[in-house]
């Protein structure tokens, strides 16, 4: 995985640290590493033998982490979880971390709440660090529901996402990634709950390059007319469960329900990062219901990592043909 437009040694922190053109190359590899695991379960040639990624995450996880964990084990490599009473500055300061991680692994992903956490690992570590969710990001996600999206439609250029809750994170990722594409990404949030500023400028940027746009507004209904892809995230994310009665009252109207999918057009699919909470800010009857890709949407999580992983940590330099039997 060398040669021009390689990704080898880079980090993902935010998405925006990959152009369009090497997310292009990223959902390509994901492409054939999905094929070919929904072909066999398996891998004829694992790319990663021998490689080994550390997982240091500080809140809990099914799918970022079953997905690095069995990625990582598809791809003939392997991945150690470290839990938060382990690790980032209570033992030891996060740059010592760093400083030893670097020498035993070959990338590191951490899910840590604030992001100047993940932002001091990648500048001590040597190696690639990957952004598993902080408060301010969720690249990997993006990745996956854009890649998502793209076996759903025709063409990115143009494709109407609508965003119904917090503008938080998962937002984040998206509106930055879906600008890039030259995707409409638009989100209606209640007062109180606007994504990051610099986020939005950032984001408005990218979609002025691309003739992307950015929506913004407090109806549901009006946001969602005409979308593609109708999607929502819990009210409250991890780390604000004090906050979690004040925004049940404050996200009350924004619930994805097959009212809001019929508002948006007939051929509005609905998608969910999970975990969800059913009944809350999506039915149970979307979560479970025909427009629903969610669960699609989850299992890319591990095909785009795994392309990720490929490309960021570059194919393994010993023993170049095991696994071919030649
Ligand atoms: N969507 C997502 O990242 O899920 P987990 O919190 O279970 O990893
Ligand atoms: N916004 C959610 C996403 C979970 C994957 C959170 O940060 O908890």
């Amino acid at each position: 995985m060398t040669g021009p437009g390689s990704l080898r040694g880079r980090d993902l922190l935010s998405v925006a640290d990959l152009s369009a053109a090497e997310v292009g190359r990223v959902f390509a590899t994901a492409d054939g590493l999905k094929a070919e695991f929904r072909a066999t379960r398996r891998h004829a040639n694992p790319p990663l033998a021998g490689r080994t990624l550390a997982m240091l995450f500080q809140k809990p996880s099914l799918r970022t982490r079953v997905t690095f964990e069995a990625g990582m084990a598809q791809l003939g490599g392997a991945a150690i979880y470290l839990p938060e009473d382990a690790v980032m500055g209570a033992r030891e300061a996060v740059r010592d971390i760093a400083r030893n991680l670097e020498r035993f692994v070959d990338a590191i992903v951490a899910r840590t709440g604030p992001h100047e956490v993940v932002l001091e690992l990648a500048a001590q570590a040597s190696i690639p660090v990957i952004n598993g969710l902080t408060l301010r990001e969720h690249p990997c996600q993006a990745l996956a529901d854009v890649f998502t999206i793209r076996e759903h439609v025709r063409a990115l250029q143009g494709t109407v996402v609508a965003f119904i809750g917090d503008g938080n994170n998962v937002y984040h990722s998206l509106a930055l990634l879906g600008a890039a594409f030259g995707m409409e990404v638009r989100l209606a949030h209640p007062p109180g709950y606007a994504p990051n500023s610099g986020i939005v400028s950032r984001a408005q940027s990218l979609a002025d390059a691309t003739g992307g746009r950015l929506v913004f507004g407090r109806d549901p209904l009006e946001i969602v007319r005409g979308a593609s892809i109708v999607y929502t995230d819990a009210w409250t994310s991890m780390g604000q469960e004090v906050q979690t009665e004040e925004r049940r009252d404050a996200f009350a109207g924004y619930r994805v329900d097959d009212a809001l999918l019929d508002a948006a057009g007939p051929a509005a699919r609905a998608m969910h990062c999970l975990p969800a909470h059913r009944g809350e800010e999506i039915t149970s009857a979307v979560m479970d219901g025909e427009r629903s890709l969610i669960f699609e949407q989850s299992e890319n999580r591990l095909h785009v990592q795994k392309a990720l992983l490929v490309e960021l940590i570059g194919a393994s330099t010993v023993g170049a043909d095991q696994g071919s039997g030649s």
